[in-house]
């Protein structure tokens, strides 16, 4: 019926994911773990193991390779209060929108590598340090964000629009769909006005088909986000 379809090789790349994080792990490879290195080597191995957990099991897609977190989409992780049992049981039995990762998929001693290493996050690498993630943390935009987007604009049009949505999907959906639409652990959606119109990508959004979540956006948000997504030019 439709065009081919992203969603399969999302579906395999999700499957892999909950399956233990090996594919991932794998196509990842150790590269993937150089990334904010820079203050862990002096720490020991058990760090760098989490480190590399934490990349390879997907973690990071939605906490961020530091643990930051990204606001509206999964809070920060680095030097967590949780003590370790509760944050190991946690990632086991998730509360809300987080998948569950089994004591298979997410061993307890690889959790506790992926701990160790939130945990020697340095209080200077947290997120307010970091210019593009510090509006996130304070609401109060960095240069980067300014240049980049009018998302996190003014309050308050009565109509929603492309703009407000551009705010609305960098802080609900870039995380899975890619910050420039172009996919990640959901599909792209950059051809996605070829597919649907403005109010069924609202509906669609509204009432997902899993694995995506279903989001607690207004009805204004659900406007503004599909307003955004459909005039996207590739
Ligand atoms: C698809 C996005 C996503 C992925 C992937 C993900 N998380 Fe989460 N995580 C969340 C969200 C969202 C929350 C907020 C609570 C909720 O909705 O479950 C959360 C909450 C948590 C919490 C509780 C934090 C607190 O202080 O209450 C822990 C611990 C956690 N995640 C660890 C992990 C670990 C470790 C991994 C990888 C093995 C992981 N998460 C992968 C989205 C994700
Ligand atoms: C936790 C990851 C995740 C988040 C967050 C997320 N999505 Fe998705 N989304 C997916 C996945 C996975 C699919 C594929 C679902 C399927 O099997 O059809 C999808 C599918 C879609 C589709 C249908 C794509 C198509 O061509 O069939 C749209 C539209 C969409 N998402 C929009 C959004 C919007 C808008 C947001 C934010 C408000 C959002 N998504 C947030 C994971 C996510």
């Amino acid at each position: 019926m439709k065009p081919i379809h992203p969603t399969a090789r999302i579906l395999s790349l999700t499957a892999a994911l909950l399956a233990g994080g090996h594919a991932m792990a794998q196509a990842t490879g150790p590269q993937a773990t150089g990334v904010q290195s820079t203050g862990v080597q002096s720490a020991g191995a058990e760090i760098e193991q989490g480190h590399a957990a934490f990349v390879a099991k997907g973690c990071y897609e939605c906490h961020g390779l530091a643990g930051q977190g990204a606001r509206g989409v999964a809070p920060t992780l680095a030097r967590s209060r949780l003590p370790l049992s509760a944050f190991q049981a946690y990632v086991h039995k998730p509360g809300g929108q987080m998948p569950p990762y089994s004591a298979k998929v997410a061993t307890d001693p690889e959790l506790e590598g992926i701990y160790a290493y939130l945990q020697s996050m340095p209080a200077s690498r947290n997120a307010s340090s970091i210019p593009l993630l510090a509006a996130y943390v304070a609401g109060s935009p960095g240069p980067l964000i300014k240049a980049r987007s009018v998302a996190a604009a003014p309050p308050a049009q009565p109509a929603a629009t492309s703009a407000e949505g551009a705010g609305v999907f960098r802080q609900n959906c870039a995380a899975c769909h890619g910050a420039d639409l172009e996919g990640g652990v959901g599909p792209s959606l950059q051809a996605e006005a070829s597919k649907r119109t403005v109010a069924q990508i609202a509906a669609f959004v509204k009432d997902p088909a899993p694995p995506m979540p279903k989001l607690p956006l207004t009805q204004h948000d659900l406007e503004a986000v599909a307003a955004y997504i459909h005039g996207h030019k590739s």
